[in-house]
C-alpha cells in the first residue's frame, strides 16, 4: 500500500465534503436536460424502470469499485489502475482503463458546455421577462430564435468554459465545496417547487402513467443501450472522476454508503425533473419526444404562468447553471491532472491548452444543433448530426466500454484480499458487489453491445 504521508495528494476533509463534492459531479445536465428528454423519447416507464435497474445493479456496484481504485491506488486514473493492476500481479496494461475514461470524459465536456451555455443564456431570458404570458408556440418560437444565432451560442459556451478553466486552473476546492453545499439543496428546492406547480396546473395523472406505467412494447433494445449507457453518464462512472475523487478519500469512509447516497440524490433529481417538465408537456399537447430542447420549451411556460415566474424562473436556470458547472469542472480535472502529471505542464497551461481544444470541438455541436448543412452526415440512409453522434458514442459506447472492462479488471483480476480491505462492508454487500462485477455488468454489457451490432438477437 502507498505510504499516506508520501503521497502528494490532499485529502477531503470529511464524509461529507467528499459526498457533496461527488454528487456535484454527479448532478448536472444528465439529470435535468437529458434524463426527462432521453426519457420521453423512449416511451416513459419501461424505460425508466430498465434506467433504475441499471443504477442499482449495475451503477452503484461500478461507483464503489472506481473509488475503491483510486483510493487504493492514491493517484490519477490511470496510474491508480495501475498500481492495483502491480499490487495484484497482472499486466499494467490495465491502465488503459484510466485513460480511456478521461478521453471520453473530454468528449462529453465538448458538448457539455454548448447545453451549460444554453442554460446560462436562459438565465437572461428568465430575468428579461421573455417568458411573460408566452403560450407553448411563443416559447418554442424563442427556442427555435435561439439555436439560429450560433455566434450567440459560441459566446455563452465560451463564458462557462473560461469560467471552467480559470476554477480548474486555480484548483479552488475550497470554493466549490461550499458552493455545492448551497447549491444542491437549493437546487433540489426549486425543483420541487417546480414539479409542485406543473403538478397542479398541467397534466399530473398522464404524467405519472407516463413515468411509472411500464409499457414495455415501447421498449427497443436501443432504448435499453440508452438507459445503460446514461446510468454511467448520470453518475459519472467510467469517465475518470470517480477514480480521481476516490484518491482524495480518507481511509475511514464507506465507499458503500457514500456511493449508495450519491446514487440516490442523483436519481431522485432526475425523477424531479421528469415531473417537473412532463405536465407541461401533456397539458399543451407538446411531444414528449421534442429531443433535447425539451426542457427549454416546457419549463419556461410555467415560467411565464406562475406568480413571481420571473424571479423564479431566473433562479431556476441559475442553479441549473451550477449544477452544469460543478460537472464541467470535474469533467476538465480529470485531462487536466493528466496534462500536468505526463506533460509536466502547468495547472494554468494544462488547463487552457484543454480549453482551446474543446472551445474548437464544441463548435461541432453548435453548429450541429444550430441546423448547419456541413454537419449533417448520411448513414445507413439515416440522417444524423455531429451532436447526437458524439453523444451517442461517447455516453453508449465509449462509457460502457469503460464499464466493461472497469468491471472485469475488478472483478477478475484485482485480488479479493485488496477488495475487502478498501470496501469493508457486509458480506452479503460484499457478495452483491462481486456478482455484478464479475458476471452481471460484463454479461449484461457484452449481450447489449453484441445485439447492437446485429450479433446475436434476443
Ligand atoms: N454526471 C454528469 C451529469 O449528469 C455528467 C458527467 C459524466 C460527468 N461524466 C462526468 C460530470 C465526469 C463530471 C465528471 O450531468
Amino acid at each position: 500500500m502507498i505510504n499516506l504521508k508520501q503521497s502528494q495528494h490532499e485529502y477531503w476533509s470529511n464524509s461529507l465534503t467528499y459526498t457533496l463534492a461527488a454528487t456535484g459531479a454527479a448532478v448536472g445536465l444528465g439529470n435535468i436536460w437529458k434524463f426527462p428528454y432521453i426519457m420521453g423519447e423512449n416511451g416513459g416507464g419501461a424505460f425508466v424502470l430498465v434506467y433504475l435497474a441499471c443504477v442499482v445493479f449495475i451503477g452503484i456496484p461500478m461507483m464503489m469499485s472506481e473509488v475503491m481504485i483510486g483510493r487504493r491506488g492514491r493517484s490519477n486514473p490511470g496510474t491508480s489502475v495501475k498500481r492495483l493492476a502491480q499490487e495484484s500481479k497482472v499486466s499494467s496494461r490495465w491502465q488503459a482503463v484510466g485513460w480511456l475514461g478521461a478521453l471520453t470524459g473530454y468528449l462529453i465536456l465538448s458538448f457539455y458546455i454548448v447545453i451549460a451555455g444554453w442554460a446560462l443564456a436562459y438565465v437572461f431570458k428568465a430575468l428579461s421577462g421573455d417568458f411573460i404570458s408566452q403560450d407553448a408556440a411563443g416559447i418554442e418560437a424563442l427556442f427555435v430564435e435561439h439555436l439560429k444565432r450560433p455566434m450567440q451560442l459560441i459566446y455563452w459556451s465560451a463564458a462557462i468554459l473560461t469560467a471552467t478553466v480559470i476554477v480548474v486552473a486555480k484548483g479552488v476546492q475550497r470554493g466549490l465545496e461550499r458552493t455545492i453545499k448551497y447549491a444542491m439543496p437549493l437546487m433540489i428546492i426549486l425543483l420541487v417547487i417546480t414539479a409542485l406547480y406543473s403538478g397542479f396546473s398541467g397534466d399530473f395523472v398522464t404524467t405519472l402513467e407516463f413515468m411509472f406505467k411500464p409499457d414495455f412494447s415501447k421498449l427497443t433494445i436501443n432504448s435499453v443501450v440508452i438507459a445503460l449507457g446514461h446510468s454511467f453518464f448520470t453518475l459519472s462512472l467510467a469517465s475518470g472522476i470517480m477514480l480521481a475523487y476516490g484518491s482524495y478519500m480518507p481511509q475511514d469512509i464507506s465507499i458503500y454508503k457514500t456511493s449508495l447516497y450519491i446514487a440516490a440524490a442523483d436519481t431522485i433529481v432526475a425523477l424531479l425533473a421528469g415531473l417537473a417538465i412532463f405536465p407541461i408537456v401533456f397539458s399543451n399537447n407538446l411531444a414528449p419526444s421534442a429531443g433535447p430542447g425539451l426542457i427549454f420549451q416546457t419549463l419556461p411556460i410555467a415560467f411565464g404562468q406562475m406568480p413571481g415566474g420571473v424571479l423564479f424562473g431566473t433562479l431556476f436556470f441559475v442553479m441549473l447553471v451550477i449544477a452544469a458547472f460543478t460537472s464541467t469542472i470535474a469533467l476538465l480535472e480529470s485531462s487536466v491532472a493528466y496534462l500536468v502529471e505526463h506533460w509536466s505542464l502547468s495547472r494554468w497551461q494544462a488547463s487552457t491548452l484543454s480549453g482551446l481544444v474543446l472551445w474548437f470541438m464544441s463548435l461541432a455541436t453548435v453548429f450541429s444543433l444550430s441546423g448547419a448543412p456541413w454537419t449533417q452526415l448520411e448513414i445507413n440512409g439515416h440522417s444524423y448530426h455531429i451532436f447526437s453522434i458524439l453523444d451517442y458514442t461517447a455516453s453508449n459506447i465509449m462509457l460502457p466500454i469503460g464499464g466493461l472492462l472497469l468491471a472485469i479488471f475488478v472483478g477478475w483480476r484485482v485480488t479479493s484480499a485488496i477488495s475487502q480491505a478498501e470496501l469493508k462492508c457486509t458480506p452479503l454487500i460484499y457478495r452483491i458487489w462481486l456478482m455484478s462485477m464479475k458476471w452481471l455488468a460484463p454479461i449484461a454489457i457484452s449481450i447489449l453491445f453484441l445485439q447492437l451490432i446485429g450479433v446475436v438477437s434476443l
